[in-house]
């Protein structure tokens, strides 16, 4: 049924025939669009990476081309040679780049039949997921999918060519790896050769990239693909790719600056984009205060007020009562919402509750005051500065959550966020660039009663903080920094310990034993003990970035296999199950649920 391609070869891309090809003979390959058949003429829309063209096929040059016209389906590839033809008055279609010409068809070849695909290719897309990744590589068809390609491709050869330049060296590392702790769960290989030992896939190339820095490279990056078994969020992929930097004899400040002039020139290239460097930075603690979180989205403001002193003595036993426990208040103005109904108010509530916040206490301002069920327990003075705080006008909604820290943050970070987004307070075409600088080095975990790293355990303190380890470990400042764009992290990285104590000192405030830091990082502490040079670092995850460049909402847009929420592989359906035999090779056993 399909013909051989024999003979023909392609002298254009569909969509880059312009007008100065009028007169000329083409041959195109591609996929059929559409077939529209009109009084007498078929029109056949051909498609390939670059774009469309409109094929013409009139019966009076030849019944035999006609005919095989007529049984040309949509997504049939097919060739066709013809003459470019500028379009008849009052055809032209401006809607398409290729809309002023059309190629006059004198010879199609159908190349490969398609079946009616499971749904039409084209970017007003309103197809499940699901369906879309099932038949990936019919998504990935669609114009905005390889428009998006397209830009990653360019990106990483921009990328490339700067750290190239720059005199980096691009290295690989293993796959096949022991497990560093990025704070995921890893995937795991188990080995053959070894009865009963995995590998880990690497979340990060974390330690190599150091081990590199002791071997003496001195500048590396690498566009790495990392692995981390953990819930999957829009912008969280199971395997992901970082461009990934290390560099020798360095400060924070270097590494920031050789990240701000690489964006200048990516955003340059890319989106033609002039970005204002050196970019802002806000300490985590600030960033944390007015904003509720360590990734702020900038392009609005609405801060976050505390309120705790004002409140501390009133009647409101709910504020009271949190502030003494070594808890606090705050509030968010949410400008012109006065008018907010019961219902509206209610999913504000529902909202908070989600992120661990016990209510959301609200004050209407009216011209003729405070309207609140809670206004009976404040006095006067204390409503008169809650308002000034917040700079409170007639016609706004003050909302406030009382609550240990964390609570509050996340609660009121979040609700921020979702008025940002109702209020229409967010202009979609800016790209707000922000350093977070400054984090804490260690973290008490609640939970698991012991310190964790904020960062990962490789991070150097503050040298001057140092001596509040002993006694205030939270105290003291990591030599990290995290980079935002539009409130998503698209990087993070730090200067890193080099010296073999204050590692150790970090392991075992982590709570590991001497032996587990041997067992686990004993290759690490000796390498420190042959002469490394002080360096630091930084990895930014390619996705997001590409996913913010081109205006996504997904990192699903940016990679061309993707997994579902569930971590699987609609297409291909992996996770699969495997021979007995295979298994058995690994020395394997499932147990299933049941037994
Ligand atoms: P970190 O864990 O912060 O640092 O990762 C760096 C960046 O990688 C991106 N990222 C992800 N993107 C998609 N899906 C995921 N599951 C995912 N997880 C992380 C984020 C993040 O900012 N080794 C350190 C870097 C260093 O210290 O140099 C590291 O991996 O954009
Ligand atoms: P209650 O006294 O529980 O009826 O709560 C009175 C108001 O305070 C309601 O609007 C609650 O949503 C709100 N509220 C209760 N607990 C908190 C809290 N921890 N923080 C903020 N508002 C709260």
């Amino acid at each position: 049924m399909s013909e051989s391609l024999k003979g023909l070869k392609r002298s254009h891309y569909c969509g880059l025939v312009g007008k100065t090809e009028v007169g000329k003979k083409v041959t195109l390959m591609g996929w059929v669009h559409r077939r529209r058949d009109h009084g007498g003429v078929i029109f056949l829309d051909l498609r390939d990476r670059e774009g469309c063209l409109q094929i013409v096929f009139n019966p009076d040059q030849g019944s035999e081309l006609f005919k095989k016209a007529e049984t040309v389906r949509n997504e049939d590839v097919v060739a066709v040679v013809g003459v470019v033809a500028r379009r008849p008055v009052g055809t032209v279609n401006p809607d398409l780049k290729t809309g002023e010409i059309e190629v006059l068809a004198e010879e199609l070849r159908i190349l490969s039949k398609a079946k009616t695909p499971p749904f039409y290719i084209t970017d007003q897309i309103d197809v499940d997921e699901n369906i879309r990744l099932r038949y990936r590589y019919l998504d990935l068809r669609r114009p905005l999918m390889q428009k998006n390609f397209k830009l990653r491709h360019q990106a990483l050869q921009v990328i490339r060519q700067y750290f190239s330049k720059k005199g980096f060296l691009e290295i690989e590392t293993p796959l096949l790896t022991k497990s560093t702790p990025e704070g995921a769960r890893d995937y795991l290989v188990p080995s053959r050769l070894s009865a009963g030992k995995f590998f880990a896939l690497p979340q990060s190339p974390q330690l190599f990239k150091q081990l590199l820095m002791a071997a003496g490279f001195d500048k590396y990056y690498q566009i790495a693909r990392c692995f981390r078994d953990e819930d999957l969020r829009a912008d969280r992929q199971p395997e992901f790719t970082q461009l990934d930097i290390e560099m020798s004899f360095v400060e924070q400040e270097d590494i920031l600056e050789l990240i701000e002039v690489m964006l200048k020139e990516l955003f340059k290239e890319c989106l033609g984009v002039e970005l204002e460097i050196p970019l802002p930075r806000l300490s985590y603690q600030q960033a944390v205060a007015d904003y509720g979180t360590d990734k702020p989205d900038l392009r609005f403001n609405l801060k976050l007020v505390e309120i705790s002193e004002i409140v501390k003595e009133t009647e409101f036993k709910v504020f009271k009562e949190v502030i003494k426990n070594g808890g606090q208040v705050k509030a968010i103005n949410a400008k012109g919402c006065g008018n907010y109904s019961r219902k509206e108010i209610d999913d504000l509530t529902k909202l908070v509750k989600v992120y661990g916040a016990k209510g959301l206490a609200y004050f209407i301002l009216t011209e003729t005051g405070i309207k609140s069920p809670i206004k009976k327990f404040f006095t006067n003075e204390e409503g008169e500065r809650i308002v000034k705080a917040l700079d409170g006008q007639p016609g706004d909604l003050l909302l406030f959550v009382a609550d240990k820290p964390s609570v509050v943050a996340a609660a009121l970070g979040h609700l921020r966020l979702e008025l940002g987004k109702c209020l229409g307070l967010i202009n979609e075409e800016l790209f707000n660039f922000l350093w977070v600088v400054d984090f804490p080095l260690l973290e008490y975990d609640e939970q698991e009663k012991r310190w964790t790293a904020v960062h990962h355990p490789f991070t150097s303190p503050h040298y001057e903080d140092l001596p509040l380890w002993a006694t205030s470990p939270e105290k003291v400042r990591a030599q990290a920094y995290d980079l935002v764009l539009n409130g998503v992290e698209i990087g993070g990285g730090s200067i890193r310990i080099h010296q073999k104590e204050i590692q150790e000192l970090m392991f075992k405030t982590l709570g590991l034993t001497t032996q587990e830091i041997r067992e686990k990082f004993g290759f690490l502490l000796e390498a420190f003990e042959y002469g490394v040079p002080p360096h630091g670092g930084i990895a930014l995850g390619i996705d997001r970035l590409i996913m913010l460049l081109a205006k996504r909402q997904t990192i699903r847009d940016v990679i061309a296999f993707p997994k579902t929420q569930s971590a699987a592989d609609l297409m291909t359906e992996a996770p699969s199950e495997v021979f007995a035999a295979q298994l058995a090779e690994l020395h394997l056993q499932i147990i299933t649920d049941e037994e």
